[in-house]
């Protein structure tokens, strides 16, 4: 959440634009106090504010945060039910303080299984915070990767059908133009906690040069001093995109 200014300093060309988190371990947190799970995801909207401003502090440009997969409508309903509460609570009482922040809130995700209501909130607080020229804050919310470019597919298909394109034009380069967040920078950390070390069908793909960092603190514990030990491990990184950094042997021959 980048703050502008004049000249780059080292820590934003080293620092990543855009950091997305999986926030996993919500339920065993509560379990370990003997509190059920929606307990634990009271606790884990808690920490969102204070990383907003951390990320802003720190020069990130825009936080994605995986809030609820297509497939957690699995989950019991009553927690299903305290988890569309709790999104709509969020949005109510965070909106108007993320436009005083100059936050940009986006949602990604498929909108039309939400309640109405819900569906209001989203495009109210999407609304308030228009202007938001401070960061951007992602909130994926009913998100699959697989649906994301199921629906750039189709959005694709449909102009093949209307005749306003050809199917040898349908390319990586016109699938990544439609996919969620193809407007933003390209993600470059990807975080998940709990210690669960898989994708889960979040940013599929996005995350095609993604650095990814796993750690075992579960969502309502990850901190400030969390996020910076994941810029580190960052900033350690080698981001080679296939390429070769050094040059390799041939450089030397
Ligand atoms: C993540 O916490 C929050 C959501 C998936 C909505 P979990 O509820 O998955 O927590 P664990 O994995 O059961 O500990
Ligand atoms: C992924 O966590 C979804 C979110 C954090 C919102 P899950 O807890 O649903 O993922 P699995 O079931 O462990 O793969
Ligand atoms: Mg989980």
């Amino acid at each position: 959440m980048s703050t502008g200014g004049t000249g780059v300093a080292a820590h934003e060309q080293l620092g990543p634009r855009h950091v997305a988190i999986i926030m996993d371990g919500n339920g065993r947190w509560a379990a370990r106090r003997g509190l059920s799970p929606s307990a634990g995801h009271k606790a884990g909207v808690e920490r969102i504010r204070d990383l907003i401003e951390a990320c802003q502090e720190r020069h990130i440009e825009v936080l994605t945060l995986f809030a609820f997969s297509s497939e957690n409508w699995q989950r019991p309903p009553k927690e299903v039910e305290l988890l569309m509460t709790l999104f709509h609570s969020y949005l109510r009482r965070e909106a108007r303080k993320m436009q005083e922040q100059g936050v940009q809130l986006r949602v990604m995700g498929r909108r039309d299984r939400f309640s109405p209501r819900l569906q209001r909130a989203i495009a109210e607080a999407e609304e308030l915070t228009r202007e938001g020229g401070n960061g951007t804050l992602v909130i994926a919310a009913d998100y699959g990767g697989q649906w994301d470019i199921a629906q750039a597919a189709r959005s694709l298909a449909e102009e093949v059908a209307r005749g306003e394109r050809s199917p040898e034009s349908i390319d990586d380069k016109a699938l990544g133009e439609r996919v969620q967040l193809a407007d933003l920078p390209p993600v470059d950390l990807l975080i998940r906690s709990s210690g669960e070390q898989r994708i889960s069908n979040f940013i599929l793909w996005q995350a095609a040069y993604s650095e990814f960092y796993f750690t075992e603190t579960l969502w309502p514990d990850f901190g400030v001093e969390e996020l910076d030990s994941a810029l580190n491990a960052y900033r350690r990184r080698d981001r080679r995109y296939g390429g070769r950094s050094d040059g390799g042997l041939e450089a030397h021959a």
